[in-house]
């Protein structure tokens, strides 16, 4: 098994370099530079668009994946699970979902616009609260407006675990 995965804004590398070292596997970006050979078997992470993770399509198309998994800056939780499930062909692959971050700073506007569109009734509701914002509410607010990361190597158990089962 090789780490293959694609990244806009860094946090899905971060991610898949961390999870290759630390597990010993080869790793690479998808379309760029030295590429897995046709067919390898691969676990591939990919960055979250509207529900849709990125180069999910052509990883599937050219690889033997072997197991999935969204980056994106939502909460882990049931419900995000359901819209990846809904919104990627994942052929009852094994799906994970990590919670990478939010850059602005390294998006387009147009990106930038739908994310603050997609994001505008929780901003909303959080501004109106002013003062009455609990600490956990400020750094919400504060995250959907300056961006941040919540990569972390211990949210990466699961998947570990799940690549040393597939290896014995
Ligand atoms: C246009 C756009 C749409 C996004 N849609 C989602 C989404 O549906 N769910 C989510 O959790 N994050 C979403 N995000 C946030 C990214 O998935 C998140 O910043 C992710 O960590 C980016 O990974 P990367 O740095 O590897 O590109 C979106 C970001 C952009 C720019």
């Amino acid at each position: 098994m090789v780490i293959l995965y694609q990244s806009n804004t860094g946090f899905t590398r971060e991610y898949a370099r961390m999870l290759a070292k630390a597990e010993r596997l080869k790793c690479f970006e998808l379309e760029d530079g030295p590429q897995p050979e046709a067919g390898a078997e691969v676990f591939y992470l990919g960055p979250l668009m509207a529900g849709h993770i990125g180069g999910l399509d052509q990883a599937m198309k050219h690889f033997s994946v072997k197991g999935i998994c969204g980056v994106g800056m939502s909460p882990p939780g049931e419900g995000v699970m359901r819209t990846l499930r809904r919104a990627n062909y994942t052929a009852d692959l094994p799906l994970f979902y990590l919670q990478g971050g939010w850059d602005p700073k390294k998006v387009g506007w147009l990106k930038r616009r739908m994310v603050g569109m997609a994001t505008r009734s929780i901003r909303r509701a959080l501004q109106e609260r002013g003062s009455r914002r609990t600490a956990e509410e400020e750094q919400g607010l504060n995250f959907l407006l300056r961006g941040g990361s919540y990569v972390a190597y211990e949210n990466l158990a699961p998947i570990q675990s799940w690549l040393r089962e597939c290896s014995r």
